[in-house]
């Protein structure tokens, strides 16, 4: 199960193996910001609350866009985050602005 939660509302998922957050969140129709899908504007910036372990590692855009504390705290860029196996995921939508 993946809780996806951004500001106009939550919603449960599936979370399918391969995909990012950024596009289950889309498909849920959760309105999640994001522009450049490559990793670099950030605006897609979430938090993982729980399920890192069911997570592929970050991306080379990742470590280069978020700072090692971030990265440390569970940030990540949900449209470079791919889901690595099913499990309880949540997470938030935390743009810097
Ligand atoms: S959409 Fe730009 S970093 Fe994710």
């Amino acid at each position: 199960m993946l809780q996806l939660k951004a500001r106009n509302k939550q919603s449960v998922v599936e979370p399918e193996p391969g995909f990012t957050i950024l596009d289950l969140a889309l498909k849920s129709k959760v309105e999640w910001g994001f522009s450049c899908t490559r990793g670099t504007c950030a605006r897609c910036r979430c938090l993982i609350l729980e399920g890192q372990e069911f997570l592929e590692e970050p991306t080379e855009a990742e470590d280069a866009r978020l700072e090692p504390d971030e990265l440390e705290s569970g940030y990540r860029l949900a449209c470079q985050c791919v889901i690595k196996q099913a499990g309880a995921i949540s997470v938030t939508h935390r743009p810097y602005f």
